[in-house]
């Protein structure tokens, strides 16, 4: 029998990856944003972002820990809509919110630094999506893959991003900090995942429980 052109999983993760932005256009046309349309663009990109984002760091962890091969062929495109979604948070930011104004940028970190902590990570984001093609990955080669591993710096970069834009503060408990700290435990244990302590019994215990 012939292989099924696209797997279901690559089906989910194509649909999962563009909806965000069809509802968000659907949003925008049905006046349906919020009364304040740009933080609510600027919100929901964000969110979108930082999901696609730990989707795609699960996929390596997950794949080895429960033997689950085909999420590592997903990576990359779960990766390239964590950077379409944040192209569109920070073109919203600069375009919809500054309209370009980079002095006024500029003077605001003062009051909003985690403006500084988000551009870090998509300036680092950057060269992982340009290099995400298979050409830079023939190129590169082993260096591709350390380059990439640049996603361990961003992930928690992302995070305080969120924590500090949801003005949430840890000692206080004040703030809008459930998601953000959902979001972080998440990251926290897929980073832990990658750990040889902590991977190989889980993947030992795998294999001793498909065994019988
Ligand atoms: C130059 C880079 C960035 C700028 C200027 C920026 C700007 C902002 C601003 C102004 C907010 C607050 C929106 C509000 O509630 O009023 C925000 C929130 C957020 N940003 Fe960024 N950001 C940047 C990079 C990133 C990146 C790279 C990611 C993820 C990959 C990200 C994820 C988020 C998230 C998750 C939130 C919270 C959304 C929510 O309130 O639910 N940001 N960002």
């Amino acid at each position: 029998m012939k292989k099924p052109r696209f797997t279901p999983l690559q089906i989910l993760v194509h649909f999962g990856g563009w909806l965000p932005l069809a509802l968000l256009l659907f949003d925008f046309f049905n006046n349906n944003l919020t009364a304040n349309p740009i933080q609510a663009i600027e919100q929901r990109t964000g969110l979108n972002a930082i999901t696609f984002l730990i989707l795609s760091l699960g996929c390596t962890p997950i794949a080895s820990v429960f033997g689950w091969k085909e999420l590592t062929q997903r990576r990359k495109a779960l990766g390239n809509y964590a950077f379409l979604y944040a192209a569109l948070h920070v073109s919203t930011f600069f375009i919809l919110d500054y309209g370009l104004d980079l002095a006024a940028v500029w003077r605001d970190v003062g009051t909003k630094s985690f403006i500084i902590i988000g551009a870090l990570a998509f300036l680092m984001l950057l060269p992982l999506a340009v290099t995400s093609f298979n050409y830079w990955m023939k190129r590169l080669g082993r260096n591709w893959k350390r380059l990439h591993r640049l996603v361990y710096v961003i992930s928690p970069l992302v995070i305080i991003h969120f924590f500090m834009a949801k003005k949430g503060d840890l000692s206080t408990l004040s703030g809008d900090i459930i998601q953000p700290l959902v979001y972080g435990a998440v990251v926290l244990i897929l980073l832990l995942l990658r750990l040889v302590p902590i991977k190989k019994p889980l993947i030992a215990l795998r294999q001793k429980i498909f065994a019988r």
